[in-house]
Parts: C-alpha cells; sequence; structure tokens
C-alpha cells in the first residue's frame, strides 16, 4: 500500500480551488441545467438496488477531481492488495480477508502462501451442520428437549453485526427465539434470564480474543448460574459454544472441542459476521439465507474489484463523504433507514466507521492535517422527522444523509409503504430544493428583516443526501449493502492515508478498566491515579462499603 499524503496531491489543490468556484452554487441550478441528472448520477446494482447520488453539492468536474484523487493516491493498488491478502493491517501485521469468508470462487484467498478457502469452507459446513440440528430439533439440551432459544454473548463487532443483520432479517426468522448480551450491566443478563428455560436455551459465546471483559464476566457467571442451577456437570457440553479465534482460551473456560466455531486472525472483529460469529444470524435465519447474505455481499465485492472507478458505487460514496468531511468541513453523517426491522443499521455502522477511520495518525505517522472519520448517527423511519429534522433543514450545522428504503415491504397494510416513501421522498426533495420561500438571503444577513414571520419559514435546501433504494430487503441485498458500507469505508481510509483496520483506542479502555477494576480490591490504591479518578474511586467504595 502506498502511503500519499492526500492533500499533497494535484487532485487535492485543484479540490481546493474548485471548492470556492462550487461552494454557494445551489443544487436546484445543477438539476436546471442538466435534465437527466438522475440517470446520471445513480447506479443500479444488478435490479437489486439503486444508488441515486444526485442530490449532492458535487457536478462532472468534483467527480472529475475525486477520480483523480483516488488515483493519486493508488486505490486500485490497495483494493488489490486486501482482496489478495496482504498484510495491510500493518500496526497489527494481519492481513484484512471478510471478503474471502463470501469468496465464491477459489481466487485471492491466500494468507502467508496458504489457500485458506478449504479452512472456511470446513468451518462452513460445521455451522451448516449444527445449525441444522439445532432448528430442526435434533440437537436436545441436557433433559432430552429440542432447542428454543438462543442467547449470543458479545460485545463489539461480536453482537453488533449479528444484531443488525437478525433484526434487518426478521422476516425470514424461524421458531427459534435469539437474544443477545452485551454490556457488563447486569440488567442485560437479569433481563435475558427472565425470559428463557436453560432446559431449552444454548449460549453463544462470540468473542475473537475470548478475553474481552464484559463477554467473559457475563459468560462465567452464565457458566457458573447454569450449573448451579442446574447441578448438571454436563451441561456445558450440550448448550455452551463459543466462537473465536482464541481456541485454547475457549477450552481454558470450559467449551467442549467439538462445541468451538473457529474464525481466524485476518478477521477482524467488526467485521466477523460473515464468519463462526454469524452463528446467531445462521440459528435465526436458516444456513441457506446466510449462504444468500454471502452471496449477495459476494457480488457486491466483485463489483467494488471490477468495476469502473466511474461506475464503483462504493468509491463513488467514499469521494462524496470526503468532499464533504475535507472541503465543506462537515463533522458528521446521518444514516436513515426508512424501515423498522433495519433500525439497529445505523448503531452497527456507527462502529464500523467510526472504530476504522476514526484515527489522526496517518500511515506516514504523522499527526494528519486533514479530516478522518466523521461522526456516523441516525435511526429508523420517519420518527426522527419528528424531532431532529428540524435541525436538517432550519439548523447552523451542514449535514449530509443517506436514505435507505425497500421498494417492497415486508408487511404491506393499506397504502402505508407509499405513505412511508412520500415521507422519504419528501425530505430528501426538501433537504435538497428547500422550499418556495423566496427570501433575499442578502437581507436576512443585513438584520434588517423588520417583523415578517416568513423568514422563520424559511428553508433554503442545498443539503445533501443519498438516496439508496432497495428492491426489498432480502439476505442477498441486505449482504450486499453491508458489503458497500465495508468498501466505502475501506476506501476513504486509503485516500485519507490511515489504517482502518486496528483499533488502538478501544485497546486503551480495555486495558484501563482491567487495571482499575485489579485495584478496586486492593486496601491502598495506586496513588498515581489523578485526583478526579481516585476521588470517584473512594467514593465509589464508600458507598458500596468496600
Ligand atoms: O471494540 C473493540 C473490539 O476489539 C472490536 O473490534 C471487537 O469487535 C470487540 O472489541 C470485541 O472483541 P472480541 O470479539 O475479541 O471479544
Amino acid at each position: 500500500m502506498k502511503n500519499i499524503n492526500p492533500t499533497k496531491t494535484l487532485a487535492w489543490k485543484q479540490l481546493r480551488h474548485h471548492f470556492i468556484d462550487i461552494k454557494n452554487i445551489h443544487m436546484k441550478s445543477f438539476f436546471n441545467v442538466d435534465k437527466n441528472r438522475f440517470c446520471n448520477y445513480s447506479i443500479f446494482f444488478e435490479d437489486k438496488i439503486i444508488i441515486d447520488f444526485s442530490k449532492n453539492r458535487i457536478n462532472n468536474e468534483t467527480l472529475r477531481l475525486l477520480f483523480k484523487l483516488a488515483e493519486e493516491c493508488f486505490l486500485s493498488d490497495a483494493i488489490n492488495s486486501m482482496f489478495f491478502g496482504y498484510k495491510i493491517n500493518k500496526t497489527e501485521n494481519r492481513s484484512v480477508l471478510h471478503t474471502a469468508l463470501r469468496n465464491q470462487s477459489n481466487k485471492y484467498n491466500i494468507v502467508d502462501n496458504i489457500n485458506i478457502t478449504l479452512l472456511i469452507k470446513k468451518e462452513l459446513k460445521k455451522l451448516e451442520y449444527f445449525s441444522n440440528s439445532v432448528i430442526n430439533g435434533d440437537w436436545k439440551g441436557y433433559t432430552g428437549k429440542t432447542i428454543s432459544d438462543v442467547v449470543n454473548i458479545g460485545i463489539g463487532g461480536s453482537y453488533l453485526g449479528p444484531y443488525m443483520v437478525t433484526e434487518s432479517l426478521k422476516p425470514y426468522k424461524n421458531h427459534l427465539n435469539i437474544h443477545y448480551i452485551s454490556n457488563i450491566d447486569g440488567t442485560d443478563i437479569q433481563e435475558v434470564l427472565k425470559k428463557i428455560d436453560l432446559e431449552t436455551t444454548i449460549f453463544l459465546i462470540a468473542s475473537k480474543s475470548f478475553s474481552t471483559l464484559e463477554t467473559i464476566s457475563n459468560a462465567n457467571y452464565l457458566k457458573n448460574w447454569c450449573i448451579l442451577q442446574t447441578k448438571c456437570a454436563g451441561y456445558l457440553s450440550k448448550h455452551f459454544f463459543a466462537l473465536c479465534e482464541n481456541v485454547t482460551a475457549a477450552l481454558n473456560f470450559g467449551i467442549c472441542s467439538k462445541n468451538i466455531f473457529k474464525f481466524w486472525e485476518w478477521v477482524g472483529g467488526r467485521y466477523s459476521l460473515w464468519s463462526a460469529s454469524g452463528l446467531s444470524i445462521i440459528l435465526s435465519i436458516g444456513f441457506k439465507n446466510f449462504e444468500s447474505l454471502l452471496y449477495g455481499s459476494y457480488m457486491m465485492d466483485q463489483h467494488f474489484l471490477y468495476q469502473k472507478i466511474s461506475h464503483n458505487i462504493p468509491i463513488i460514496l467514499a469521494l462524496i463523504s470526503i468532499w464533504y468531511t475535507n472541503f465543506f468541513k462537515t463533522e458528521t453523517e446521518a444514516i436513515f433507514p426508512y424501515d423498522a426491522y433495519m433500525q439497529a443499521f445505523p448503531e452497527y455502522l456507527q462502529q464500523s466507521y467510526m472504530e476504522s477511520n476514526g484515527k489522526s495518525i496517518d500511515r506516514n505517522n504523522s499527526l494528519v492535517t486533514w479530516k478522518t472519520s466523521p461522526i456516523i448517527w441516525g435511526q429508523s423511519g420517519t420518527n426522527g422527522q419528528h424531532s431532529f429534522f428540524q435541525l436538517l433543514h432550519q439548523g447552523t450545522t451542514f449535514i449530509p444523509c443517506d436514505f435507505i428504503i425497500p421498494a417492497i415491504s415486508h408487511n404491506p397494510v393499506d397504502d402505508h409503504h407509499e405513505k412511508l416513501l412520500s415521507n422519504f421522498l419528501a425530505q430528501t426533495q426538501s433537504l435538497a430544493f428547500g422550499n418556495n420561500i423566496n427570501i433575499n438571503e442578502k437581507i436576512i444577513l443585513k438584520n434588517i428583516c423588520n417583523n415578517d414571520y416568513m423568514h422563520h419559514k424559511y428553508c433554503p435546501g442545498n443539503k445533501p443526501s443519498n438516496s439508496i433504494m432497495l428492491k426489498k430487503i432480502t439476505p442477498y441485498s441486505l449482504g450486499a449493502l453491508i458489503s458497500l458500507y465495508e468498501h466505502k469505508i475501506f476506501v476513504q481510509g486509503i485516500i485519507l492515508n490511515i489504517y482502518s483496520f486496528d483499533q488502538w483506542g478501544v485497546e486503551l479502555g480495555k486495558l484501563v478498566a482491567n487495571n482499575i477494576f485489579n485495584d478496586f480490591f486492593i486496601k491502598n490504591i495506586n496513588i498515581n491515579y489523578d485526583s478526579s479518578t481516585l476521588g470517584l474511586i473512594n467514593i465509589y467504595k464508600k458507598w458500596n462499603n468496600f
């Protein structure tokens, strides 16, 4: 991977000049000038997803310069390096091969000169066999009953991806009830325990490292609690499973080897839903549907690999995002799925985006002088319209948005879906074009606006959004959508010259939390703490009679 300061490229300099030319142009005029703007600025992914990026503050020249930026940053070399398994996660000396997990060909899957295809296939077979046996009732609990409930214990990527997919694909769900325990807050455990029967529940401990404080503490508590309640020493062999890379730690925990489903160092935590870490998805929707999810993401991988840059969806969306973050100086990006099942999508993207690109040291080991990840936020459906959308239309902050909607609803009720779509379109249209109140902004700025309340109704528009319409949310199209965003994030990391696949900031939090936890139990606490941390620890101890 090349190491290029993006701001030193010719394209970046030209983009700066171009920004001055374009920053005051209203999107209305782009649409007036180009009557085919929708066709010219939208791309189909098969006949399953359309991405309309016409409502952005860009023209052909913007795109030309952004493409030039990608070329000057050797983006296509970087894409090949990832797919070919080069160790592009340099700070952890790892390959980045979540794409191998869904690769339907034998091409590319090489790590350290070893073809990993067989490893992946073997583990998939094991997952298929096990999930089928649970779903069809062959797998029995310790009292001989069939399984009704699955509890996934995991956090970060070992929770957000599987949770988002099981929620988004609820229409494909079978009879199994899937629960998630992620947090170290005891409430999570107690609330799930109220809903399950230990005779008919299996527990999946999802942790790549098998050492994350939250996950292992929750798993230990549940292990002890289950053994105590059931008085059955063999309980674990029927009810506890590990989804991990660190097999030794899982064995030491007491999981039998046949109950361990493995994934590998080259699968990043936040990219692990495609691996054994996605077992809760497989149990929820069945293996065949999981295969469709993998297939959809593979087809988006192919698009990303082979489509020319001017038609490459992840690259275009990534470049537009860089345009806003670094030239318009936007701070955030909002994600609005207009689909109740996809309510967890913004939360999922928060991790994959911000844990990947929330960095300030570049690949040259220098402090960046440009913006890296925007803050990602959002929520589903029209609820947002009746709260924070006000700020999008009339606030002082400029927020690019992605709107996502299926054309075909899983739950058609009366004309609800047409009303939902009308709201979706009304928002993107109003954000782009504002209202027709004819106000002279210069007069408002001069503060000579008499007592005319009309000014308060003024919506200026010129607020950008991408519209992503899926024909229907299926395992296949959801797989493609997730892969689209994964690659968008990757492209941004490459051009912004950062390492997207580590998360040292998060690791710091894990380390410090472990140290503080150990200090709770010693009498003379470490005096090297700052006065705030020490003060709070001491008050906590006093109030809890430690
Ligand atoms: O949040 C940091 C992180 O390392 C994520 O990348 C990962 O998904 C999560 O912690 C959980 O880690 P593990 O799967 O090892 O328990």
